[in-house]
């Protein structure tokens, strides 16, 4: 559909959804549809709570299509810090991937642009894959700044990362407005801050790193609608809450993606 060198990629955020067993049967079911198209075209990612990684994990085990994230991370590897998961931790459990600087977790959890650096420095320690999340709120889009926090928000995230290490990032542009509302982003409202995502990175670590990195745009995808944001030059998949709960629904975002 498309013949851009980056392989597609789609991420399910469930956040705070889905007991082990339902997340069993999630997958379970996921594996039936993926019998019946050809998912090799794209890579997909799941992410459930913290409570479901491991089942997942094991019940995912020698699908070479479907890969495990979590949805958060800390930066230390053990220690006095009640309530948190280090990297160690998610990489036994089976994470490939770690979803960091969610707007959640800004909004609700005091997340920073430092701490998210220290999270995805902590990741690529560890061999994971930070799915580093940037977006400008409505209020910051309506006073037309939404490039600059962009930009503070990339720079802050990726700062004292060699080229080598921002190669494996995955970015994900998600405005604070689309996520959960109902209202996407216009494929070209997308493709605007995608473009510039790419611009910053070849500024910065060159035209390898950025045509090298995925950037996904999340906000309110659906079946409907991912087939006109993957076609954008810059959109290379999608990172997917709500419709990412239901498996037709993901499902046909998945194949729309290929
Ligand atoms: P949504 O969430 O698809 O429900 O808008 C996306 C996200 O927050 O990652």
């Amino acid at each position: 559909m498309q013949d851009k060198q980056r392989r597609p990629l789609i991420i399910a955020n469930w956040k705070m959804n889905k007991t082990i067993m339902e997340s069993l049967q999630f997958v379970s079911d996921l594996r039936k549809k993926f019998k019946e198209i050809n998912i090799n075209g794209a890579d997909t990612v799941i992410a459930p709570p913290f409570t479901a990684l491991k089942a997942v994990s094991d019940s995912i085990a020698g699908e070479e299509s479907l890969a495990l994230a979590s949805q958060n991370i800390f930066w230390q590897e053990k220690g006095a810090f009640t309530g948190e998961v280090s990297p160690v931790m998610l990489v036994d459990a089976g994470c490939k991937y770690v979803i960091i600087g969610h707007s959640e977790r800004r909004q609700y959890f005091a997340e920073t642009d430092e701490t998210v650096n220290k999270k995805i420095n902590a990741a690529l320690n560890y061999n994971l894959t930070p799915v580093f999340c940037v977006g400008e709120s409505l209020q910051q889009r309506e006073e037309e700044t939404t490039f600059k926090v962009i930009r503070s928000q990339i720079e802050g995230g990726l700062n004292g990362l060699s080229e080598g290490a921002v190669n494996s990032v995955v970015i994900a542009y998600e405005p604070l407005w689309a996520i959960g509302t109902g209202k996407t982003a216009t494929p070209e409202q997308a493709e605007e801050v995608h473009g510039f995502i790419r611009a910053i990175l070849r500024e910065t670590y060159g035209s390898g790193t950025s045509e090298t990195v995925r950037i996904l745009y999340g906000g309110s995808v659906t079946p409907e609608n991912i087939n006109n944001l993957i076609n954008k030059p810059d959109i290379d998949g999608a990172l997917v809450g709500g419709a990412s709960l239901n498996v037709d629904s993901f499902v046909k975002i998945v194949s729309g993606s290929i």
